[in-house]
């Protein structure tokens, strides 16, 4: 019989100096990737010309997209705008318009190592709404990124961005979560972006793992495209917004690896 604690922990990998620095050098890539098609987001561009220029940067920076190939999935990054929840198929038809906002999410696979991370854009002028929904997003990562330390809980990473988001009036997707990765795309554990306090896990130093929350204006609930099978969209077509990082639990705190702007001081 193993302890309450073990079981809980079992399966999540704690990784080793080498491979946390490979997974922080692949991390790096994909923000990287994310800064260099800022200036390409404009009314006209369709989005499949923004995931080819995509996979040439990260291509010319010695990584493959781990989008391409996992699964069925056809895209090297994944491009959701407005009501796309996550998983939005970059394709020629798909034309950005003033007005609209979007989710660029990029993983990279750099020496065998994954980082995956996604923001936001927007695209022209966009309403005070979109931008509120985008602004409490993002806080709503930066909310989860501040409850990781070392014997905390998974849970709680859940319950204080669920809290702020129901306060602005605002939903929680459910059916897709953080998750762990550097050695695979998708390891353990399942990082739930709506948990009750001190529930799951505990966090030790060495776990990578991604928080990666969609909040929605509306209903939190998705539908997933039954022709392509992967894009997820708003039930009731309202805008859903996502932020993504991956990151580390140090000995004393957090480490952003998917951070190139030093906006999340190393603790
Ligand atoms: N990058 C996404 C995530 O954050 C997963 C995309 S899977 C794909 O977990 F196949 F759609 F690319
Ligand atoms: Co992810
Ligand atoms: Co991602």
């Amino acid at each position: 019989m193993q302890s309450k604690k073990k079981r809980f922990e079992m399966g999540i990998i704690i990784k080793t100096p080498e491979q946390i620095d490979g997974i922080r050098k692949s991390a790096k890539l994909a923000a990287a990737s994310l800064d260099y098609i800022a200036p390409y987001i404009k009314p006209g561009v369709d989005t499949e010309r923004l995931d080819n220029l995509i996979n040439e940067f990260i291509c010319d920076h010695g990584a493959i997209s781990a989008c391409k190939g996992y699964g069925d999935y056809p895209k090297y990054c994944c491009i959701s705008p407005n009501n796309v929840v996550c998983h939005g198929i970059p394709s020629p038809t798909t034309i950005l318009k003033e007005g609209d906002i979007v989710n660029i999410d990029v993983t990279t696979i750099l020496n065998g190592y994954y980082g995956d991370t996604s923001r936001m854009y927007s695209v022209g002028q966009i309403s005070q709404e979109a931008q509120n929904l985008i602004d409490a997003t993002k806080h709503c990562l930066d909310l989860g990124i501040e409850q990781v330390r070392p014997k905390n809980t998974f849970g709680n990473i859940g319950f204080f961005i669920a809290r702020y988001a129901q306060m602005k009036g605002y939903s929680v997707v459910w059916e897709f979560c953080g998750h762990g990765v550097g050695i695979e795309f998708h390891e353990e554990p399942q990082v739930d972006h709506i948990a009750r306090r001190n529930s799951g896990p505990i966090m030790r130093p060495g776990m990578i793992f991604t928080i990666e929350p969609m909040i929605n204006q509306g209903k939190a609930r998705v539908d997933i495209d039954k022709n392509d099978g992967w894009t997820a969209s708003t039930i009731d077509g309202k805008l859903s917004a996502q932020f993504e990082h991956t990151v580390l639990v140090t000995e004393t705190g957090v480490e952003v690896l998917s951070d190139i702007h030093d906006e999340y001081p190393i603790r």
